[in-house]
C-alpha cells in the first residue's frame, strides 16, 4: 500500500527538524558544569514538543520572503526556549503542579523545584542571548527583541487598545487568580490571548520583521496570530477534556479537577470547537494579499486547530 503523507505533515516535520538542530547546537551540553542544570534544560527541551511557535515563525517568514531565510531557526529556537521555559514554570507546584509535560515527569520532578525555577530561568536568558546574534539586521533584531519581550510580559499590548494585561506572565497571573470562580466570557477571553495567544501572535510577527516585512504586513500578521493564536488556546482546553493523558503527553482532566477558566466551561465543547475553526478563517482574512505563497502558513494554522495532541 502507498502511504500518503499529506504536504502539511512533511512541512511540519521539516520546521521541527530544522528547529532541534539549532536548539541541539545552541543549547550547552551535558558535559558542561554545571551538569545539574543543562541536563535539565536539555531534558524539558527535547522530550517532544510539537514546536509549533517555530514552525509559524519559519512559515510567516518564509511567506514574505519567498524562501526559507537563512538562520531563521535561530529565531524560532528562541521562542521555543521562552515556551518551554513557561511550561516548566506553569506545571511547578505553585502554579498548575503537574508531574507529566511531553510525555515525560516534569522538571521539578525530576531535578527538585529549585533547579526547575532556574531552568526556566537559564531558558529565557539563552533565549534573549540567541536572539542578540540573529542573523538580520540589528535594526531588525532589536524589534524583534522589543516585540517578544513585551509579547511574554505583564504589560498592555502593541495594538491591542484595552488597557488589560497582555503578555504571557501577565495571563498567566489572570489565569491563576481566576481559579475557583465561575469564567466570564471576558475574562477567559484576556486569559487565553495573553497567556497563549501573544506568544503565537509574536511568533509569527518576528518572523515577518526577521524576513524584512512592510510596516504594513506586520499588522496583518499581528491580527492574523492573535486569531490563530486565540483559537489554539480553546483547543489546548478542548482536548484537556477530550484526550487521554498518554496521547498529551501531559495531565488530562486537569482544567475541571483545578477548576480553570477554560473556554468550554463557558462555551461547551461543541461551541468551542466551532469558535476555534471560525477564528482560522477569519484569520485567514488577513493573509489574502499574499496569494498562494500563504498556503503553508495557513496549513499550518488549521492544524492549530485540527490536531489531537
Ligand atoms: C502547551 O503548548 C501549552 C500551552 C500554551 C497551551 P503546546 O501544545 O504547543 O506544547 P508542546 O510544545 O507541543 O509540548
Ligand atoms: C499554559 O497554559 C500557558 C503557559 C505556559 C504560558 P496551560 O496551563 O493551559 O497549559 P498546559 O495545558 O498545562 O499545557
Ligand atoms: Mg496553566
Ligand atoms: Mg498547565
Ligand atoms: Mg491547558
Amino acid at each position: 500500500m502507498v502511504q500518503v503523507i499529506s504536504p502539511v505533515i512533511e512541512l511540519l516535520k521539516s520546521g521541527a527538524a530544522a528547529t532541534d538542530a539549532a536548539l541541539e547546537r545552541l543549547l550547552p551540553g551535558t558535559e558542561t558544569a554545571p551538569h545539574s542544570i543543562h541536563r535539565a534544560m536539555r531534558h524539558s527541551v527535547f522530550a517532544g514538543g510539537k514546536r509549533l511557535r517555530p514552525i509559524l515563525c519559519i512559515e510567516a517568514a518564509r511567506m514574505v520572503a519567498g524562501t526559507i531565510p537563512y538562520g531563521v531557526a535561530d529565531l524560532g529556537s528562541a521562542i521555543e526556549m521562552i515556551h518551554t521555559y513557561s511550561l516548566i514554570h506553569d506545571d511547578l507546584p505553585a502554579l498548575d503542579n503537574d508531574d507529566l509535560r511531553r510525555g515525560k515527569p516534569t522538571s521539578h520532578v525530576v531535578f527538585g523545584e529549585a533547579i526547575a525555577i532556574l531552568t526556566g530561568d537559564a531558558l529565557q536568558t539563552l533565549a534573549y542571548e540567541t536572539l542578540s546574534h540573529l542573523a538580520c539586521p540589528a535594526e531588525a533584531t532589536v524589534q524583534i527583541v522589543r516585540e517578544i519581550a513585551v509579547a511574554t510580559g505583564t504589560g498592555v499590548g502593541p495594538t491591542d487598545g484595552t488597557g488589560l494585561p497582555y503578555g504571557m506572565i501577565g495571563g498567566q497571573v489572570l489565569d491563576i487568580e481566576g481559579e475557583g470562580s465561575k469564567p466570564t466570557v471576558d475574562q477567559v477571553d484576556r486569559i487565553h490571548r495573553a497567556k497563549t495567544g501573544a506568544l503565537i501572535t509574536v511568533s509569527i510577527v518576528t518572523g515577518g520583521i526577521y524576513a524584512g516585512v512592510s510596516t504594513e504586513t506586520v499588522e496583518h500578521l499581528r491580527r492574523f496570530g492573535q486569531r490563530a493564536g486565540l483559537a489554539f488556546q480553546i483547543v489546548d482546553d478542548v482536548l484537556d477534556m477530550t484526550q487521554s493523558s498518554e496521547d498529551l503527553g501531559k495531565t488530562a482532566g486537569k482544567d475541571t479537577a483545578s477548576d480553570k477558566a477554560t473556554w468550554p466551561a463557558v462555551f461547551g465543547i461543541e461551541a468551542s470547537l466551532a469558535q476555534a475553526d471560525a477564528l482560522i478563517e477569519e484569520a485567514f482574512a488577513e493573509l489574502e494579499s499574499y496569494g498562494v505563497a500563504a498556503e503553508p502558513l495557513k496549513a499550518t494554522a488549521r492544524y492549530l486547530v485540527e490536531r489531537k495532541t
